[in-house]
C-alpha cells in the first residue's frame, strides 16, 4: 500500500503541538505578554516541516515507533529556532510583513520591542529544550546536536543568509557572482536549518556515518528546493493557504530564484533538487518512505 503521507503528518503535528504547549506551559505564568506573544506565533498553525524532518530522519535511521518519537523535544526545539527567524524576518527593520501563518504579524499584535524579545525568548528556548529535555539519549549525541543547531543557527548559517539577504535589498553587497550569492542566501537562511533538523534526529537516533552523509545530502536538496519554491509562491501563490501576503520579494527587490533565472527554470531547478534528495536515500529501505514522500510532495506544494 502507498504510504499515507498526509495521515502521517496529521499524526506528527498533533504530536508535535501538544509537545509545544507542554512545553510553553512548564514556562510558568509570567512574564505573562511576552509567554502570550510567544504562544501567539509558535502556536499560530505553521506546516511543522522542520520537527516533522527531525522525527522522520530518526525513523529513517532507527525504524518507526517510540525510540524515534522520543526525539520529539528536539523536533519542538527546532520549531521555536524556526518560529524565531520568522518573527525577526517580519519585522519592519527586516522585511516588514503584516501576515503570517495566517494572523497579523507578531510585532503587529504586540508592538517591536516584544516581537524582538519573543524571538529572542524562543531562540534561548531551544538551547534550553535541548539541554533539558534529552536525557534518554547519549551525552555526546546531544552535544553534537547542541553544537550544529548552533552553526546552523548562527552567522556561518540562517542569521548569515539573512543578512545577505538584507544587504542585497539595500544594495550593500560586496559579491559580484550573483549566482553564486543566490545559491549562499537559499542555502543558509533556509537550507541550514533544514539539514539542521534532519541531522539532529539523524545523530540521536545513532546513525552510521554513511547515514548520515545520505540524509545530509537529502537535506540540502530538500532545503534549496523549499526555498526556490517559497520565492516561486511569493510570485502566484495562494494567500490564503500562504497565510502570508504574496508579492513581497518583488516589491522589495530580492534576490530570489525565479528574478534571476525565471519562473520555468526555477521550476525545473526545483524538480531536479527533489529528484536529488529522493535519490540520495537510496541506503535506506522502507524506514525512509516519510522523507521520501515529504520530499515529492513538495513538488506541488501550495504553502
Ligand atoms: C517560511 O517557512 C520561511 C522560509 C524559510 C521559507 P515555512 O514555509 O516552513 O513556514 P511555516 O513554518 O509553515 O509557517
Ligand atoms: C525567510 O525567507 C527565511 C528565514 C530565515 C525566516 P523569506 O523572507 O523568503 O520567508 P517568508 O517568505 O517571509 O516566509
Ligand atoms: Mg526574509
Ligand atoms: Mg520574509
Ligand atoms: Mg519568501
Amino acid at each position: 500500500m502507498a504510504f499515507d503521507l498526509k495521515a502521517y503528518m496529521a499524526q506528527q503535528v498533533a504530536l508535535i503541538n501538544a509537545e509545544l504547549e507542554e512545553i510553553l506551559l512548564a514556562l510558568g505564568p509570567h512574564p505573562e505578554r511576552l509567554h502570550a506573544a510567544m504562544r501567539y506565533s509558535l502556536l499560530a498553525g505553521g506546516k511543522r516541516l522542520r520537527p516533522i524532518l527531525t522525527i522522520a530522519a530518526a525513523e529513517a535511521v532507527a525504524g518507526r515507533g517510540a525510540s524515534s518519537r522520543a526525539v520529539l523535544p528536539a523536533a519542538c526545539a527546532l520549531e521555536c529556532l524556526h518560529t524565531y527567524s520568522l518573527i525577526h524576518d517580519d519585522l519592519p527593520a527586516m522585511d516588514d510583513d503584516d501576515y503570517r501563518r495566517g494572523k497579523a504579524t507578531n510585532h503587529k499584535v504586540y508592538g517591536e520591542g516584544m516581537a524582538l524579545l519573543a524571538g529572542d525568548a524562543l531562540l534561548t528556548l531551544c538551547f534550553d529544550i535541548l539541554a533539558q529535555r534529552l536525557t534518554a539519549f547519549e551525552p555526546d549525541h546531544v552535544l553534537q546536536v547542541v553544537a550544529e543547531v548552533a552553526r546552523a543557527a548562527g552567522a556561518a548559517g540562517m542569521v548569515g543568509g539573512q543578512a545577505a539577504d538584507i544587504l542585497w535589498e539595500k544594495g550593500q553587497h560586496q559579491d559580484g557572482a550573483i549566482a553564486a550569492l543566490l545559491s549562499y542566501i537559499h542555502e543558509q537562511k533556509t537550507g541550514a536549518l533544514i539539514v539542521a533538523s534532519v541531522r539532529a534526529g539523524a545523530i540521536l537516533a545513532g546513525s552510521q556515518p554513511y547515514e548520515l552523509e545520505a540524509l545530509t545530502d537529502y537535506a540540502r536538496a530538500l532545503g534549496l528546493a523549499f526555498q526556490i519554491t517559497d520565492d516561486l509562491l511569493d510570485i502566484y501563490g495562494d494567500e490564503a493557504k500562504l497565510g502570508k501576503q504574496i508579492g513581497q520579494d518583488l516589491a522589495h527587490g530580492k534576490l530570489t530564484y525565479p528574478a534571476v533565472y525565471g519562473v520555468p527554470e526555477s521550476k525545473k531547478q526545483v524538480k531536479e533538487l527533489l529528484q536529488a534528495a529522493i535519490a540520495s536515500l537510496t541506503v535506506f529501505g522502507p524506514s525512509a518512505e516519510p522523507l521520501r514522500a515529504l520530499a515529492d510532495s513538495l513538488a506541488g506544494r501550495e504553502c
